[in-house]
């Protein structure tokens, strides 16, 4: 069983103060209205889905999907089922570090996405500097904020 299958009853309990402040601080940071589509990549149970306007969920955990009450399809950041340019925020809160092919997931989200694009990254991945360098390349930086535990990074196209 994967890990987040696992612990998937008892997600919400240990993470949801920790990921709803995150989830605050990028929505203080971005426009959102109520005809915004938001894609929102490695959702878990939807804590980070939270922008009360129209989000997706993208996730492999079925245990952790099964606790989400949004909007939500069961799938991997490698292989997203979405047309290009198809949101106009593509966001992804503390898991980028889990996906298998990090380059083949960025390159993903590119192409699903418009314009803009937030990453919250956990600074103490061992993946940190790796998954930071691709961003940079692969995107123009607009501002980065630093939360307690992960980098908010929020992007455009270059
Ligand atoms: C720390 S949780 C974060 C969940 C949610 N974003 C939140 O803020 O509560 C990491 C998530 O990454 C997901 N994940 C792992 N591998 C993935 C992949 N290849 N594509 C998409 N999501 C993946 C896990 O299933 C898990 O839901």
């Amino acid at each position: 069983m994967d890990y987040y299958d696992f612990i998937a009853k008892g997600y919400d309990e240990l993470h949801r103060e920790e990921q709803s402040n995150k989830l605050l601080i990028i929505k203080n940071n971005i426009k959102i209205n109520k005809k915004i589509r938001i894609l929102d990549v490695g959702c878990g149970t939807g804590i980070s889905s939270g922008f009360g306007c129209f989000v997706v969920g993208i996730d492999p955990s079925i245990g952790l999907l099964k606790q989400n009450n949004n909007k939500k399809i069961l799938g991997v950041a490698e292989n997203l089922p979405f047309k290009n340019y198809s949101f106009d925020y593509v966001v992804s809160i503390t898991s980028i570090h889990n996906f298998k092919n990090i380059k083949k997931s960025i390159n993903e989200i590119k192409r699903v996405g418009k314009e803009n694009f937030v990453f919250s990254v956990l600074k103490n991945s061992k993946r940190f500097d790796f998954i930071k360098n691709l961003i940079e390349k692969n995107f123009r930086i607009i501002k980065v904020v630093e939360e307690e535990k992960d980098s908010i990074f929020f992007c455009g196209l270059q």
